[in-house]
């Protein structure tokens, strides 16, 4: 049984979606053990609760540096035999050596098409750059912000009159369906990765 610890900032919608998929069997022989929040009022923090999964704080000031913060949250994460990291609207960089203590065991999930449009506006970005398609990216986390080896990506048109509401609601729809899919995949081992690509053996 694999252990997840999910990571996140804000609304834990994914967060939602990946317990949903383990309740119907989607994904198999994982349990999200934990959840973590850099903000006291996260309401992914609510739904955990809610499904009495344990949640932990971890507040950004109570840290003197970056790498202070993230090594207090590796020696929990270890100590917790934490098996996969899945950042669900986790609203921080972490450290080369959160990376390395984790490789490849360190999943996020982007609102873009990436490389196109990383960074925290991803949808405005696409929209205000007038891109046609678009769509939402599920990867490994690498040292770098949006970058590292892409598990899964599925696109989706911008219809004419998007506003960014109308177009993160449907990126919305299709992460809840795209990260339980890859979180299984990583799970039954699915996934082999070759410099920065990953390779899916079904
Ligand atoms: C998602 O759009 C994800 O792509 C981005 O942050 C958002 C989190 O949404 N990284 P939620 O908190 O899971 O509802």
């Amino acid at each position: 049984m694999k252990r997840i610890a999910v990571l996140a900032s804000g609304n834990g919608s994914n967060l939602e979606a990946i317990l949903a998929a383990i309740a119907d069997g989607r994904i198999q022989n994982a349990r999200v053990v934990l959840v973590i929040s850099d903000k006291e009022e996260a309401y992914a923090l609510v739904r955990a609760q809610k499904h009495n999964i344990p949640t932990r704080v971890f507040r950004p000031q109570d840290y003197p540096s970056r790498e202070a913060y993230d090594r207090a949250m590796i020696e929990f994460l270890q100590a917790e035999a934490i098996d996969l990291v899945v950042m669900a609207g986790f609203m921080r960089l972490v450290t080369p050596e959160f990376v390395a203590a984790f490789r490849h065991r360190i999943m996020n999930i982007h609102p873009s098409l990436l490389p196109a449009f990383p960074g925290t506006r991803g949808v405005a970005d696409a929209l205000a750059y007038g891109v046609k398609v678009t769509g939402c990216t599920v990867h490994f986390v690498d040292e770098g912000m949006d970058t590292g080896p892409i598990i899964l990506q599925e696109a989706l048109p911008v219809r004419p009159d998007d506003t960014v509401d109308s177009l993160q609601e449907r990126i919305h729809a299709l992460e809840h369906r795209l990260y339980p899919q890859a979180i299984d995949l990583w799970v039954r081992g699915k996934i082999k990765i070759r410099g920065r690509r990953c390779c899916i053996d079904e």
